[in-house]
């Protein structure tokens, strides 16, 4: 049986994080992105790892930021290798305690409703859906996608 970790930081190594993102999203999102994402005051970045006898392996990844009492995931992604093993919840668990550690008093996130595995997720979590973005997402294929905004009171 492998164990999950979860570390925090707010300046993660860059490299890591954007393999990820390409690994979780299969697109590249390049590196000079996350950095900007993550430079303003009250961002900050989890990574989950896998630690299976001698080995640590990336498995997922969680970008987030807090603005007065207001908290937002900004992406959360986990390996196509690693899902199903419950990695999502542990980052989700992490970002939860962490949001309320900074004080703040709700957590926001977005999703398009073409997701069913991320949706499936945050209702177990708890989120409610408060708003629907029209047309937020523009995939690959130049389809355009509503988003979900949803919410839960932390
Ligand atoms: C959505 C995602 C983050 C879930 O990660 P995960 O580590 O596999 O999730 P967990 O193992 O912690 O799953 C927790 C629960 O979420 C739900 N869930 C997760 N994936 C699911 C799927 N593919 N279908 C249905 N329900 C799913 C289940 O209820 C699951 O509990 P269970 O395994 O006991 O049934 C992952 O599929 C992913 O990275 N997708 C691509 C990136 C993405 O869409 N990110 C979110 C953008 S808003």
């Amino acid at each position: 049986m492998s164990d999950i970790v979860v570390t925090l930081s707010e300046q993660p190594s860059w490299p890591a994080l954007a393999d990820l993102y390409r690994e979780c999203f299969n697109e590249p999102w390049p590196l000079v992105s996350i950095e900007n994402l993550l430079r303003p005051p009250g961002c900050w970045a989890q990574l989950a790892e896998i630690s299976d006898r001698d080995l640590i392996i990336p498995a997922g990844f969680a970008l987030a930021r807090v603005v007065h009492d207001e908290a937002e995931v900004l992406s959360l992604g986990v390996s196509p290798r690693f899902r199903r093993r419950g990695v999502a919840k542990s980052l989700m668990r992490t970002l939860l305690s962490c949001a309320r550690e900074k004080s703040a008093a709700s957590l926001y996130l977005e999703v398009g409703i073409d997701n069913n595995a991320a949706l499936t997720f945050y209702k177990k979590m708890n989120f409610k859906t408060v708003a629907r973005r029209k047309g937020y997402y523009r995939r690959a294929d130049r389809s355009q996608v509503d988003a979900l905004v949803m919410k839960i009171v932390l």
